[in-house]
């Protein structure tokens, strides 16, 4: 797997796929490996590009003694579309990676050429759940990555979602390193309301939500696509959290059109 060096930080990406360029950006406490399917087979004329965000995966998490805000993975990801040379690019991300998704637009909104928020949300945390992330992290660090992934595997499916899957997502979890997993779980909570600025962007997006997401929910898929001007809503089948994964035929069907139409 190919990697950049980011401040001597080794950052690892996956380069899937030729076309119009798709950065697909994982959610929390995943890797790359939630796109498997689609980086296995990338739709035609799709370029899927898709790192492991610090301290996952194969990427160096640096500071390990502060939270990882969605900002800092906005600007790796930025840093990884210049060294490909990529002016503009879709850019997507499930769960966490819509929150990274939405601060790269923040930032850089010209270069997101259209955006992809997948089982995501635009809101803040309230203080209940600003709490919460900091129990998240206090606990995974004094017990390790199995208190998160016991937590959230029972959250994330469809019922109607296969052992095997569930079973390698419970392996993808499990796997993270707890320093990673903490910083990442107190950079959700800095995160900002992003519903204002949704209000703002011109950019083509697709907005994608299992039916029966558990964690963000239609309704909250349904109040993006409300606030933006230019969004279309595609609502999964027999999905939960992690439509990707869970449908890959009807997601990679919905991103490959909506990357044609947006072209
Ligand atoms: C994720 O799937 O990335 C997380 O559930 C996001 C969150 O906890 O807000």
């Amino acid at each position: 797997m190919p990697s950049i060096s980011i401040k001597e930080r080794r950052y690892h990406y996956r380069d899937e796929g030729s076309g119009h360029a798709l950065l697909l950006l994982h959610g929390f406490p995943f890797t790359h490996e939630g796109f498997a399917p689609q980086l296995a087979s990338p739709p035609i004329g799709v370029r899927m590009i898709a790192p492991d965000h610090r301290g996952f995966g194969q990427s160096e998490l640096g500071d390990e003694d502060r939270a990882t805000t969605m900002e800092d993975m906005a600007d790796d990801a930025l840093a990884l579309m210049d060294a490909l040379g990529l002016t503009n690019a879709f850019v997507g991300g499930v769960s966490m990676g819509g929150y990274v998704a939405m601060a790269l637009a923040a930032k850089a909104p010209g270069r997101v050429r259209g955006l992809l928020l997948i089982d995501t949300q635009a809101g803040a945390d309230d203080d209940a759940g600003k709490a919460r992330r900091e129990t998240v992290a206090t606990d995974v660090l004094a017990k390790g990555a199995a208190v998160v992934a016991d937590a959230m595997l029972p959250k994330l499916f469809a019922p109607s979602a296969e052992q095997a899957l569930k079973d390698k997502v419970y392996g993808l979890m499990l796997a993270q390193a707890p320093a990673a997993i903490a910083a990442a779980s107190r950079g959700m909570g800095l995160r900002p309301d992003r519903m204002q600025a949704l209000a703002g962007w011109q950019m083509p997006t697709l907005i994608v939500v299992g039916e029966h997401d558990a964690i963000t929910p239609v309704a909250k898929a349904r109040a993006m696509q409300a606030t933006m001007p230019n969004a279309q809503l595609t609502v999964i089948p027999d999905a939960g959290h992690l439509a990707n994964l869970e449908q890959p035929l009807a997601f990679d069907t919905a991103v490959a059109a909506f990357v044609r139409s947006a072209s």
